[in-house]
C-alpha cells in the first residue's frame, strides 16, 4: 500500500477550513498523512505602492500563506489527533500547483469556494480546474449553501448510469460507504434522451412500464459485482425517470455525500468533466466526490 496523502488545499477561506476538517477525518480514516497545500501566487512585478514598503510583496504573501497553513494545521488536529499533518506552501498558480500535487495524492479536498470569487458564485475556478483535471479523486466540500459546513450524517449517494463510466465512482462509493458504515443509495436515471420528444408525431405509444423494468433490471445487473464484494453495505437502488442532475439532485437531498463520474455515456473522449457532474458540483448541497474513469485509488 503506498502512503500517498491526503491533500486539502489551503487559501485562507472559511469554505478551505471545512475541506481540511473533512480531508482530517478522511485521511484518519484511509490511515494516510494529511498534506495541507497552500499555492502563493507571487506576482513576478510587484503592485505600484507609491511609499517605501516595510518589506517585500511576495515576502509578505509567503507569511500569511504560512499562517493560514498553520490555522489549518491546528483545525485539523481538532477533528482528531491522530491525524498526521504536514504543510507545504507552494509558490504558483492553485489550479496548476494543486493539479501537479494530485499526481502524488490520494485524494484532494477542496472547498467549494475561495477567498476570491464573487458574492452568488457558486463553485470557484480552482475546484471546477481539479474536478476538470485533478489526476486523482476530488472531493468538493460543501453543505447548504457554498461556505457552510457540510453535513455529516445521512447517507452516500452514487449516480450509476449504467455504463462503464461510473465503475470508478462506484468503487469510491462503496468502499466510503462501507468504512462508514452508512447505507449507500445507488441513483440511476433514465428519461436523459427525452424519447416522447424524439418522435412527436409518430402514431407510437412508448411503453414506460417495460422501459423502466428494463432500466432497473440494468441496474441491478451493473451493481453485481460491488454487491458481491461488498455485503455489509446496506444497498438501495433506485432506477427513476427523470433528468439526472435533477433525479440525483432530490436523491442527495440529507446526503452526506454525493459521489459521481467526471462523465457519463453522452461523453466523448478527450472530455474532462460532463455537464451532469458539473451542474451537481455547483448545485449541490452535501460534498462531491468526482471520480475520472482512470483515477480510483
Ligand atoms: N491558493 C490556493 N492554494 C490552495 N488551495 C486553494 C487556493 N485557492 C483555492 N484553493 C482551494 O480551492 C477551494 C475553492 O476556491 P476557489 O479559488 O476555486 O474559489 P474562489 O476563490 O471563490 O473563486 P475564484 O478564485 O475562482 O475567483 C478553496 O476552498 C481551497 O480549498
Ligand atoms: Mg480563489
Amino acid at each position: 500500500m503506498t502512503n500517498r496523502p491526503v491533500v486539502a488545499g489551503v487559501d485562507g477561506s472559511v469554505s478551505a477550513l471545512h475541506a481540511v476538517r473533512w480531508a482530517a477525518k478522511e485521511a484518519v480514516r484511509r490511515e494516510k498523512p494529511l498534506r495541507l497545500v497552500h499555492a502563493c501566487f507571487v506576482p513576478p512585478k510587484p503592485p505600484h505602492v507609491p511609499v517605501a514598503l516595510p518589506r517585500e510583496y511576495g515576502e509578505a504573501l509567503i507569511e500569511q500563506g504560512h499562517e493560514w497553513l498553520a490555522e489549518a494545521a491546528t483545525a485539523a488536529r481538532s477533528v482528531d489527533d491522530r491525524v498526521e499533518v504536514d504543510t507545504d506552501l507552494r509558490v504558483g498558480a492553485a489550479a496548476e500547483t494543486l493539479t501537479t500535487a494530485s499526481a502524488e495524492a490520494d485524494l484532494v479536498v477542496l472547498g467549494s469556494r475561495g477567498l476570491g470569487g464573487f458574492s452568488g458564485l457558486l463553485v470557484g475556478s480552482v475546484s471546477v480546474a481539479l474536478a476538470h483535471h485533478g489526476q486523482c479523486p476530488v472531493v468538493v466540500v460543501r453543505g447548504r449553501t457554498p461556505e457552510s459546513a457540510p453535513p455529516e450524517t445521512g447517507p452516500i449517494v452514487v449516480g450509476v448510469d449504467n455504463s462503464a463510466n461510473c465503475d470508478a465512482a462506484l468503487d469510491f462509493a462503496f468502499a466510503s460507504a462501507a468504512a462508514l458504515e452508512v447505507p449507500l443509495l445507488a441513483v440511476h436515471t433514465w428519461n436523459d434522451l427525452s424519447l416522447e420528444h424524439g418522435w412527436p408525431v409518430m402514431p407510437m405509444q412508448l411503453d414506460y412500464t417495460r422501459i423502466g423494468e428494463d432500466e432497473e433490471r440494468g441496474l441491478t445487473a451493473h451493481l453485481t459485482a460491488w454487491r458481491e464484494k461488498y455485503p455489509e453495505v446496506r444497498l438501495v437502488e433506485r432506477s427513476v425517470r427523470d433528468r439526472p442532475v435533477r433525479g440525483l439532485l432530490k436523491a442527495a437531498e440529507g446526503a452526506q455525500l454525493l459521489v459521481v463520474g467526471s462523465h457519463g455515456r453522452g461523453g466523448f473522449a478527450g472530455m474532462c468533466l460532463g455537464s451532469t457532474s458539473q451542474s451537481l458540483l455547483h448545485h449541490s448541497t452535501c460534498p462531491v466526490a468526482v471520480l475520472r474513469p482512470d483515477t480510483s485509488r
